[in-house]
C-alpha cells in the first residue's frame, strides 16, 4: 500500500491542538530571513493563519500523493510564482522548512529524529512543486 503520511497527519494535529502554533510558526519565519518580513507588512494574519493551516494540511496529501489537492496545491504554487501575487524567491523555501520543522518541535511532544526526517521530506516535495511552477506552468526547471 502507498505511504499516505498518516504519522505526520497525525504529528500536525497534535500541533494543532495547540492554538498558537500557527501564530508561533509566523514568529520563527518572519525573523528567520531579512526578506520575509516586509513580504507580510500588509497581511491579515487572522484570514493567513487559516489559509496556512489549510495549506500545510494540503501538503502533506500532496507528499502523499493524493490526486485531489492537486489544484490546491498548483493554486498555492501560483500565488508563489514569479508572476503571481506573492513571489517567493526558490532560495527562501529553505528557511519555510526550517521554520516549520523548528515550531513542530516545540510542540509535538512526540517529535523525534524519523518523524523530523519525514516533515523534511514531505515539506520537501511541496517546496519543490512550488519552484517547479514558479516560472510559470510548464517552465520548471529541475531541482
Ligand atoms: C519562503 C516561503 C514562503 C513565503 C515567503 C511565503 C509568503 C507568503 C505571502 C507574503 C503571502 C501573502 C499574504 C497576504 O495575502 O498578504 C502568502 C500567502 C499564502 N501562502 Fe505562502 N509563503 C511561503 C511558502 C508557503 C508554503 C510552503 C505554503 C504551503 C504549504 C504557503 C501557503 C500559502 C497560502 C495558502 C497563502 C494564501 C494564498 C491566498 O490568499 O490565496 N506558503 N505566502
Amino acid at each position: 500500500m502507498s505511504d499516505q503520511y498518516e504519522d505526520l497527519q497525525q504529528s500536525y494535529g497534535r500541533c494543532l491542538r495547540d492554538k498558537e502554533f500557527i501564530n508561533r510558526f509566523y514568529d520563527v519565519f518572519l525573523e528567520s530571513h531579512p526578506s520575509i518580513a516586509p513580504m507580510f507588512a500588509h497581511t491579515d494574519f487572522s484570514k493567513q493563519r487559516m489559509a496556512l493551516r489549510r495549506g500545510i494540511s494540503a501538503a502533506i496529501f500532496h507528499a502523499a500523493g493524493s490526486a485531489l489537492t492537486r489544484r490546491t496545491v498548483e493554486q498555492m504554487a501560483d500565488v508563489h510564482g514569479r508572476n503571481g501575487r506573492c513571489p517567493v524567491d526558490p532560495g527562501l523555501y529553505p528557511y519555510w522548512i526550517e521554520s516549520l520543522l523548528t515550531v513542530v518541535e516545540q510542540t509535538d511532544p512526540e517529535m523525534d529524529d524519523r518523524l523530523r526526517a519525514r516533515w523534511r521530506q514531505a515539506m520537501g516535495v511541496v517546496c519543490n512543486t512550488f519552484i517547479q511552477r514558479y516560472e510559470g506552468v510548464g517552465a520548471g526547471r529541475a531541482v
